[in-house]
């Protein structure tokens, strides 16, 4: 299920084939993880380009993002000026709900991705993107890994949910199921909405990370229905365009159990 681990935000153009960051990684060797994933030598236009990033979701996410992540950003505490080390991430992470970060060079092959994902540590790129693609990138980025996934990692039921979704995807043998999981995973981690008590917010990090999809997906433009995995799973999408429609979690409650009783009846958990 490559797709599922792909970042590619909707706005994007086709990658471009020979972009390293665009092929899926096959693991030779286990990847750092934690204390042992080094601080890159960023550069000033580097970290520039983070803050810049940062300031531009902090002010668009007030009102539309979830609480929930909101509480996980504000547990991470990450940089606003420099990009956060991994290291000290996975640190915050594991005393939240026990998760850990690996370093991973790029997109991983599915395998590997759920592999991790099954054992609660989240792969994450340590290189961002230029500036010339500050509104689009044809792979994750640290913006994308760091400020987009790990908030929503602090919340225990995401967590549980997350690894839970790993450890389907890997018990997975039929194409058609392992589709209905990758729309899964699409239409929650990446492009999912929550009804909050004060309304509708977001806790997709697909559309967190892109400002467009940012201020797109909450207006009427976008149809929204309400989440089953049935549904789900048999919902295309287009990773080109942005997202229509969008599927609403009343808590993260019913989405782990919702998801456990759809992989449990597919023999997946
Ligand atoms: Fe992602």
């Amino acid at each position: 299920m490559p797709e599922t681990v792909s970042s590619t935000h909707p706005e994007s153009p086709a990658p471009d084939g020979n972009d390293p960051r665009c092929i899926p990684h096959k693991l030779t060797k286990p990847l750092p993880i934690g204390d042992e994933c080094r601080y890159p030598n960023y550069s000033a236009e580097e970290q520039d380009v983070w803050k810049t990033l940062y300031a531009r979701m902090v002010e668009l996410l007030p009102g539309r993002a979830a609480d929930e992540f909101a509480t996980g950003l504000h547990v991470l505490d990450l940089e606003k000026d420099r990009i956060p080390a991994l290291a000290d991430v996975s640190r915050k992470l594991y005393q939240a709900t026990g998760w850990r970060i690996c370093r991973t060079p790029g997109l991983l092959d599915a395998h590997d991705f759920f592999s991790y994902l099954a054992q609660r540590v989240f792969p994450s790129t340590d290189y961002i993107r230029a500036r010339s693609e500050l509104d689009y990138t044809p792979a994750p980025d640290c913006f994308h890994d760091i400020f987009g996934h790990t908030p929503m990692i602090v919340h225990p039921r995401f967590a549980d949910f997350y690894q839970k979704l790993g450890q389907a995807a890997l018990n997975c043998q039929d194409a058609a199921t392992e589709e209905g999981l990758t729309r899964i995973y699409w239409f929650t981690v990446e492009f999912g909405l929550i009804q909050n008590a004060d309304g509708l917010r977001i806790y997709g990090n697909g559309i967190i990370s892109s400002s467009g999809e940012t201020q797109n997906s909450l207006t009427h433009k976008v149809t929204k229905h309400p989440y089953t995995p049935e549904r789900l799973a048999a919902q295309p999408y287009d990773i080109w365009h942005f997202q229509n429609p969008l599927f609403i979690i009343d808590s993260f409650d019913q989405l782990e159990n919702e998801f456990v009783r759809w992989a449990k009846e597919r023999a997946l958990l």
